[in-house]
């Protein structure tokens, strides 16, 4: 699957995304009753300042216009209202926003959404059902791994590419491949225990 794309980087820094980009409408990604609300129309985007994207969001095809400067994250949670990745700072800093592209963990948040054309993108609504849970989700209630919930979307879909990646032999080792996960209600034992109890029933890849 991955290996047949051309791959390239798919994190950019906010500050190449402001310097490519032009000054363009952002209502695209607003939802209804906020842009019923804006006080004056934005003007149009300009040539080039919509790309259209056509991908594979948890195996379902989609296709969409989006403004060129929009994150993978604000396209997930505003156009296609999947909110389960989060936005913790939107800086690349706390990973709450973590998902996969064909199969690699990403900060959404760093990366342009325009990035993930012909790819699979993997989000926390895409990995279990209510009635047949992933590992790692059922590792993660078993262990209290979460208390207010908030960055548990990103550490579950961190801790299943930190075992697909074959960094999750020692808890010592867990820590650090978790590292870039920030659980504020310092939930930390519990995803360290969550991720040894569901390695093994997660095939690396
Ligand atoms: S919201 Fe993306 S890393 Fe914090
Ligand atoms: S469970 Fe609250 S920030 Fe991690």
């Amino acid at each position: 699957m991955s290996d047949t794309h051309d791959r390239q980087p798919l994190e950019v820094t906010r500050r190449q995304v402001l310097e490519a980009g032009t000054i363009v409408s952002v209502s695209g990604l607003l939802p209804v009753a906020a842009q019923a609300q804006a006080p004056s129309p934005q003007p149009a985007p300009e040539n080039g300042a919509t790309v259209q994207v056509s991908f594979h969001v948890n195996g379902q095809p989609s296709a969409l216009e989006i403004d060129a400067r929009a994150s993978l994250l604000d396209m997930l949670r505003e156009r296609l209202g999947m909110v389960g990745a989060k936005k913790g700072c939107d800086h690349g800093q706390c990973g709450a926003c973590t998902v996969h592209i064909d199969g690699r963990r990403v900060a959404s948040c760093l990366t342009l959404a325009a990035k993930v054309d012909g790819r699979d993108v993997t989000t926390i609504e895409g990995i279990g059902r209510a009635d047949a849970l992933h590992p790692m989700q059922q590792a993660f209630i078993d262990h209290d791994a979460l208390q207010c919930g908030y960055c548990t979307p990103g550490q579950i879909m961190a801790a299943i590419a930190c075992v697909k990646e074959g960094h999750a032999s020692t808890p010592e080792e867990i820590r650090e491949y978790m590292s870039g996960n920030i659980c504020r209600c310092g939930a930390y034992v519990g995803i360290v225990a969550a991720i040894e109890q569901a390695a093994p029933l997660i095939e690396r890849s």
